[in-house]
């Protein structure tokens, strides 16, 4: 199950009103989605979007019944806001979630390796029109292409040691499995490094899923025409989960001129939330409204 993290936090701050519309970048399992519609009654309307089928072939199975034309589902990448948002005729628009990454059920579910501890072939995609994978990335990618991902995407310090192994081994025998991989982190990283609380696989995995699915360049992108996409006084929340999409957004709202921070500070889970949630421990909250005055 996925437990949907900062949910009363979301709702406080972006503060749905009866009649009023959202739209959903994230929808995943519809926890905040379905938070939203409850206080949106009896009119207002969610446009969810996600880019894994999987889980919106499920939506329309579940809260979509219950919730019929109040909730709009499209499959897309949230890159393309403005054109889903013109598509669906969905306007006007009085909020914006986007609630970074993946699933829990991405993890346990999916069988796409996004997970070190499970063997699984190497994808982790969340879309799966998408033509990359993580298995191309290690097979196909230059050495020299997947340390600099490994540093900037992971932070991983062994960047170039996991690097040159990964380079090794391909040329003996392909790298499709998860287990595979990170027998290859392990054998190219020092014994202390494995005796760390973190798995010494989980930032080569981190940088992986986020190169594949274009992450960084995703939000980059959405931000902008998020802004756009709102009425004045519309507030616009993200939630992201390390610390270089939280960068981005930050400088994001700080410097957008047509954005007011409603808080300066990130929010972040209390301790226990992140007791009982262990996948909220990295979030963090960030949320601000348009200007009244601005037309962009
Ligand atoms: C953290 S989950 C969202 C969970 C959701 N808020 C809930 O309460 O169930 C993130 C979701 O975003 C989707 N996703 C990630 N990047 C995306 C993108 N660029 N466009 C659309 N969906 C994306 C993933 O497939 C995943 O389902």
């Amino acid at each position: 199950m996925h437990i949907p993290v900062l949910k009363e936090k979301v709702i406080e701050y972006l503060a749905p009103k009866p009649n009023e519309h959202f739209i959903d970048c994230t929808i995943g399992q519809g926890g905040h989605a379905l938070s939203i519609l409850e206080k949106t009654g009896p009119k207002g309307k969610v446009l969810g979007i996600d880019q894994d089928s999987v889980f919106l072939s499920q939506l329309r199975q579940t809260i979509q019944k219950e919730y019929k034309n109040r909730l709009l589902l499209a499959e897309g990448n949230f890159a393309h806001i403005t054109t889903i948002a013109q598509q669906e005729k969905f306007k006007p628009v009085h909020g914006i979630l986007f609630d970074l990454g993946f699933s829990s059920l991405h993890i346990e579910e999916s069988k796409r390796g996004f997970s070190f501890q499970k063997q699984e072939p190497l994808d982790m995609r969340y879309s799966l029109s998408n033509p990359i994978t993580a298995e191309k990335i290690v097979n196909y990618w230059s050495k020299t292409d997947i340390e600099r991902i490994l540093k900037e995407y992971g932070e991983e310090q062994f960047s170039k040691e996991i690097s040159q192994a990964i380079a090794e081994h391909r040329s003996q025998t392909p790298i499709v499995k998860t287990t595979q991989l990170v027998k290859i982190i392990q054998e190219a990283t020092p014994k202390w490094y494995h005796k760390k609380k973190v798995h010494p696989a989980t930032k080569t995995f981190q940088a992986l899923r986020i190169a594949v699915n274009s992450e960084l360049e995703n939000i980059k992108e959405a931000l902008p025409q998020a802004v756009e996409l709102l009425e004045p006084n519309g507030r616009i929340a993200v939630i992201s989960f390390h610390s270089l999409e939280d960068r981005i957004v930050k400088n994001f709202f700080k410097t957008h001129p047509s954005l007011s921070m409603i808080t300066k500070k990130p929010i972040t889970p209390s301790l226990q939330e992140q007791k009982a949630n262990p996948r909220s421990r990295s979030a963090k909250l960030r949320i601000a409204s348009k200007l009244p005055t601005h037309n962009t």
